[in-house]
């Protein structure tokens, strides 16, 4: 089946938004007395907020009340939310914008599926909000990455079947959401957390030499 549709992730894709979200749980981490490395992060991505809040708290020895998680989510958001206050196009990963031509040109669609709440804020400050043919509203999706829910909703939204899209990750949460709805991955990063991908790629550079053109034949 050809592609149609080549599905972004956002966060650790399009640009190192990744290493804020990190940033700011460790700091919170920290600041609660719980430890919080890069491993612990690795695990987080494309993990929606609640669900990253819940898997550090469970380090805590103490328990804490959904009016308190609230808080601290709360907290967590606002100092990600200063810390993305200055992205600009030149904080686009390299191969971003050479890989939307290359798509553009094709004639196949863009979507994005980010698992993030402030993505329009992010794609918005990088200036390419208007590359994309759809973006899902990470809100209105009841189950996140891992599920394909997120993934499925774009392909939706383009008419069209799983096996006609493309999805790019950097999380192996959404290397499993896009298998799961049977799409083809590229996972972007370390080729041990990303196994599971169709191909795998270290950087966002060789996005289209050694990504879009291979699968594209
Ligand atoms: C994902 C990130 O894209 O969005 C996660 O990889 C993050 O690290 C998740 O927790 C939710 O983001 P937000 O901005 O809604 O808290
Ligand atoms: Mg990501």
């Amino acid at each position: 089946m050809a592609f149609k549709a080549c599905i972004f992730d956002l966060d650790g894709v399009i640009t190192d938004t990744a290493h804020f979200h990190f940033l700011a749980w460790q700091r919170l981490a920290h600041s609660l007395g719980i430890a919080f490395d890069h491993a612990d992060n690795d695990q987080l991505k494309g993990v929606g907020r609640m669900q990253s809040l819940e898997y550090i708290l469970a380090k805590s020895s103490r328990a804490y009340s959904e009016a308190e998680k609230e808080t601290l989510a709360h907290q967590k958001n606002e100092d990600y939310k200063t810390l993305i206050q200055e992205i600009s196009p030149a904080d686009m990963l390299p191969g971003i914008l050479p890989a939307f031509d290359w798509l553009k040109a094709r004639g196949w669609k863009i979507g994005l599926a980010s698992a993030s709440r402030n993505a329009p804020v992010v794609i918005e400050g990088l200036g390419i909000a208007k590359v994309f043919d759809y973006v899902a509203d990470a809100g209105a999706i009841p189950n996140g990455k891992p599920a394909p829910d997120i993934f499925l909703d774009v392909a939706n939204a383009f008419g069209l079947e799983g096996g006609e899209c493309l999805g790019v990750e950097d999380a192996a949460a959404g290397v499993t959401a896009i298998k799961a709805a049977g799409m083809t991955a590229i996972g972007i990063g370390d080729a041990y957390v990303l196994a599971h991908a169709d191909i795998i790629l270290p950087q966002t550079g060789i996005l289209v030499s050694e990504g879009f053109e291979k699968v594209a034949g």
